[in-house]
């Protein structure tokens, strides 16, 4: 069993219901889960913790509102962030030719600081005819034996 914090970033509450859905596939994996809506570094256990990132992107390639100060202070946080595994789920549009960049961008601080990526990021693109719930939930599924 493993402990999950999801981070999540959203403008429009896309994100925050796939997030709701992760919770729910890892809970019934058995997994430990915390739900963050409005990720407060301070308040994110960083020890032997997964993190999940899902995030959509909003403006130009840019981070939600919520996720603002939270990139924010990983981008100046000394902590060792090195017990920290890494899963990140990227929701865009690929309309725009900043495609899924908060995600991938985060996603790469989160490795530049020391975190150990458990699976590549996977991207949802919103511009294609799918259910970001159920792809994520199946993802999880398909990669249950690496969390
Ligand atoms: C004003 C606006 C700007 C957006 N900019 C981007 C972008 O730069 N890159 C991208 O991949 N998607 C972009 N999107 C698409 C959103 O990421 C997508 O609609 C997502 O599902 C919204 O998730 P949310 O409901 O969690 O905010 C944008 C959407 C809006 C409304």
């Amino acid at each position: 069993m493993s402990s999950f914090q999801i981070i999540v970033g959203s403008m429009l509450g896309g994100s925050e219901y796939v997030a709701e859905a992760c919770e729910e596939v890892l809970i019934g994996y058995g997994h430990q889960v915390e739900l963050h809506f409005q990720p407060d570094l301070a308040q994110i256990s960083n020890k032997n913790q997964t993190w999940l990132i899902c995030t959509s992107t909003h403006g130009a390639g840019d981070y939600p509102d919520n996720i603002q100060a939270f990139a924010t202070d990983i981008e100046n946080t000394d902590l060792d962030l090195s017990s920290v595994k890494l899963l990140t789920i990227a929701i865009g549009d690929s309309n725009y030719d900043t495609f899924c960049y908060a995600g991938k961008n985060i996603n790469k601080l989160l490795l530049s600081k020391g975190c150990i990526e458990l699976l590549p990021l996977i991207t949802l693109d919103m511009n294609e005819d799918i259910d970001p719930e159920e792809r994520s939930q199946a993802w999880l599924s398909e990669n249950q034996d690496h969390l």
